[in-house]
């Protein structure tokens, strides 16, 4: 394997010096790329991008060969989990994600099939292995999965939800069920994550995209605890390197210390937490990744460039801080103010690291 030729998104996160702030976008492979359209409509849609790893490794790419970013993410979904559990993912064009069968019982959970990480979930792994290859040392690749809480509001309310109504019914009725299936996914995605690493993944992610609509009397126990018990189960070096974890609780700004305290080396987080306030709470222990909204990004260069200087003034001089939106780009982003954002971070970030 090539050695890493830029290696300042690792050493970020593990609060070592760098030159200047890493950055890298979530969701930075995706529709607003009209490079990225093309190679979707040649694929046919979006899973067959993600179960042909040359697709796969082409769109992950796309975003490096525009912006300097300091991190490519495999191109996959958070999904791919209840799918190789049987529940039959497809995307109706501009609904999102919908699953043919619902888990709503003890029995549903039960008569889950538990993924094989070879033959169900192969095909992620080969994209991992290709995307490395491909990659040539040029940056790190980061592996992802989502947190069992969010996993399961897809396969409890069959898709997308606004209300979370049948997941927050079983969670007041019938933990026990939902306990049960939290069980399962959290030893699915310790296997999926360390799978990944195995495959090449140089820093994982955890996307715990809803775990901010649970009350705070009930996160730690249906969602945090999970994402804890999964840290604990990953392999934390590879090939002579530490394997930085990322913890994203979309969301979580009032649970940063509880969430630092999973063991995690970083916590992402979204626009509405001050990053001061959390190096304050938190920095000592973990890195922070973060937080810009994204939809800064519809503003002018030069609004994004005033609001990337605000934030990096705000976590302050030295290391510990990936740069990054508070959560995905949105589709209808114009690719130059991507790129505004990216270079701004560039330029303006150096003095913060003399
Ligand atoms: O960051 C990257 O570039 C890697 C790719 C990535 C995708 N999904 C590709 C994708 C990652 C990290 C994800 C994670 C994911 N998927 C999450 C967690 C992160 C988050 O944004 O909160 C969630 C909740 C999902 C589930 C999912 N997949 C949804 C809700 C959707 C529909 C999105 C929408 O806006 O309609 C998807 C589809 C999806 N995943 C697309 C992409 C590029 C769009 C598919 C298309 O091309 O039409």
């Amino acid at each position: 394997m090539a050695e890493l030729t830029n290696d300042r998104f690792l050493r970020a996160l593990m609060r070592e010096p760098t030159d200047r702030t890493p950055v890298w976008m979530m969701r930075q492979a995706g529709r607003y790329l009209p490079e990225y359209r093309a190679s979707r409509a040649e694929a046919g849609d979006f899973l067959s991008l993600c179960k042909n790893a040359d697709f796969a490794c082409e769109v992950t790419l796309q975003p490096l060969e525009r912006y300097p970013l300091d991190a490519a993410i495999l191109f996959s979904d958070i999904l791919t989990i209840p799918d190789a559990m049987g529940l039959g993912l497809y995307f109706e064009t501009g609904e999102g994600p919908r699953f043919e069968r619902t888990v709503r019982s003890m029995a549903d959970v039960e008569a889950l099939h538990q993924p094989d990480m070879a033959s169900d979930l192969g095909y992620v792994m080969n994209a991992v292995s290709t995307i490395r290859g491909a990659l040539n040392g040029r940056v790190p690749l980061i592996g992802f999965s989502g947190s069992p809480w969010t996993l399961a509001t897809y396969m409890i309310e069959g898709g997308s939800s606004k209300d979370f109504r049948h997941i927050k019914a079983m969670l007041y009725n019938d933990p026990e069920t939902l306990h049960a299936l939290l069980t399962r996914l959290a030893d699915s995605v310790t296997d999926y994550l360390n799978a990944q690493i195995e495959a090449g993944a140089q820093a994982v992610q955890i996307f715990d995209t809803w775990g901010g609509v649970l009350g705070h009397t009930v996160y730690p126990t249906f969602s945090l605890d999970y994402m804890t018990r999964i840290v604990k189960g990953l392999k934390r070096t590879h090939q002579g390197r530490r394997v930085p974890v990322i913890l994203f609780t979309k969301g979580g700004g009032q649970w940063l210390e509880s969430i630092a305290a999973s063991g995690a080396d970083a916590l992402g987080l979204d626009w509405t937490t001050s990053l001061a306030d959390a190096r304050t709470r938190v920095g000592e222990q973990v890195a922070l990744q973060g937080n810009m909204d994204p939809s800064v990004l519809y503003a002018s260069p030069d609004g994004i460039r005033t609001e990337v200087e605000r934030i990096l003034a705000e976590y302050g001089k030295g290391s510990g801080h990936v740069f990054n939106l508070g959560h995905g780009i949105h589709q209808f982003v114009d690719p130059e103010h991507a790129g505004a954002f990216v270079e701004a971070v560039v330029e303006l970030s150096p003095k913060y690291h003399r």
